[in-house]
Parts: C-alpha cells; sequence; structure tokens
C-alpha cells in the first residue's frame, strides 16, 4: 500500500545530465544515468505525489505515473524548470547539470585539420541557485555529488543555493554517486546534518528523503 503522504503535492523532479552540443553529431555530457532522479520521481508518484519528470536524455522508462518533460541541454532544462516553479510544491534537483557549453553550436560538422583544436566553453546558469532566488512557498531539495569533504561542500551549496534540504553524495565512495542501483548520502539542512543514509537501494533512499521532506513541508491551505 505505502501511506500518501505526497497526496495533493506538485512535485518537480529533475533527472539524468546534460547533453552540450557542440556540433550536429557532437556533444559533452557526463556519467549521471537518472537513476536517483527516476527512484524519486517514481516513490513520490507512489506516495501520492503529481510529479513531473524533467530529463536529461536517459536509457531508463518513465516511471510510472510520472509525466515526462524531456530536455537536453541545461538551458532546456532551465526553461521547463523555471516555467514550472509555480505549479510546484518540492523540488527536487537531482539532475547533473553540465557546468560549462560550447559557446558556440557549430551549423556544421567540425573538419578534421589542424593537429589541435581549442573548444571555448562557457559558464552555465545554475539553475538550483536561480530556484533559490525565485522560490516562495516551494520546499526546494538540492544534490551534492563531491569526492572530497562532502559534509563543508554539501553545507556551503545549500546557503549558496538557498535550499531546504541539500544531498550530499560521496561519489568516490563504494556503492554510492553515478550509475549504481544504490546510493549512501548525507541529508542537511541549514543546521546541520539531519540523517546519514548508509548504502542501500536508490528507491529506498529515494522514500527515506521524501519522508524526511514532507514532513518538513508547510501543510496547504
Ligand atoms: O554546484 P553543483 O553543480 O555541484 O550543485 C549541484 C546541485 O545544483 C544539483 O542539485 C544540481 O541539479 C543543481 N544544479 C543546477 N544547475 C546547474 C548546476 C547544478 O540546478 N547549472
Amino acid at each position: 500500500a505505502g501511506s500518501a503522504i505526497l497526496q495533493g503535492k506538485r512535485v518537480l523532479v529533475t533527472a539524468g545530465g546534460t547533453i552540450e552540443r557542440i556540433d550536429p553529431v557532437r556533444y559533452i555530457t557526463n556519467d549521471s544515468s537518472g537513476k536517483m532522479g527516476y527512484a524519486i520521481a517514481e516513490e513520490a508518484a507512489r506516495m501520492g505525489a503529481q510529479v513531473t519528470l524533467v530529463s536529461g536524455p536517459t536509457a531508463l522508462p518513465v516511471p510510472k505515473g510520472c509525466q515526462l518533460v524531456p530536455v537536453k541541454s541545461a538551458l532546456d532544462m532551465r526553461e521547463a524548470v523555471l516555467s514550472r516553479l509555480d505549479a510546484s510544491d518540492l523540488i527536487i534537483k537531482a539532475a547533473a547539470v553540465a557546468d560549462y557549453r560550447p559557446a558556440v553550436i557549430e551549423p556544421q560538422k567540425i573538419k578534421k585539420k589542424s593537429d589541435s583544436l581549442t573548444l571555448e566553453l562557457v559558464k552555465n546558469p545554475d539553475i538550483l541557485q536561480e530556484i533559490g532566488t525565485l522560490k516562495k512557498e516551494q520546499f526546494v531539495v538540492g544534490f551534492a555529488a563531491e569526492t572530497e569533504k562532502l559534509d563543508e561542500h554539501a553545507l556551503d551549496k545549500l546557503q549558496r543555493k538557498n535550499c531546504d534540504l541539500i544531498v550530499g553524495n560521496d561519489v568516490s565512495q563504494e556503492g554510492a554517486g553515478f550509475s549504481g542501483d544504490t546510493n549512501a548520502v548525507r541529508i542537511f539542512d541549514r543546521n546541520g546534518l539531519v540523517e546519514a543514509l548508509p548504502v542501500q537501494s536508490k528507491q529506498a533512499v529515494a522514500r527515506r528523503l521524501l519522508e524526511i521532506a514532507a514532513a518538513r513541508m508547510k501543510p496547504k491551505r
């Protein structure tokens, strides 16, 4: 059965990595599989939420009961998320958004010529940070994938990006991070550690994270 603790809530989840196009046949991306975000979307729907899943390209099926909004680049994701901000109660940003994109998208395939080729990259907007600035009643959860100083970096991100919770993910740890079916995380709020979840399925991490968020959300008037 499962409890309907998110009944009536509109949940927006971002998942997967973005792809940043170089030319018509090439792009830059990262190792994100989308599994953590998809697990969150699926569990939120199970808990009664109305779920919109904004996702970069992944190999995963659309989770049951979720509305998929497929995107490619960070700029696409930004547009998809910001246009749905006011219609969301809980926003969970599990996507691995590219920090940089090619300064120009070449309209034709780049031809092989000189011995070296320099690609100029420009910074992408930080969507989570923009949400943190624009948010009103929304409850916002960010992710922080780190290879060192997890607590320090996660707490710093939570503050800079003004989110309500941040999920710290030590991607160098065995059984945690990209592409596997398990994860181990440390969940923080403004005051510090809320809960540490040892290695377990991404589905179980998703359930516990949603329980913690649901318990902290303002009841609807
Ligand atoms: O600073 P960093 O990219 O590590 O922050 C990770 C968090 O910020 C994740 O929740 C990710 O989805 C979000 N993010 C974003 N837009 C970016 C980069 C990261 O929303 N351009």
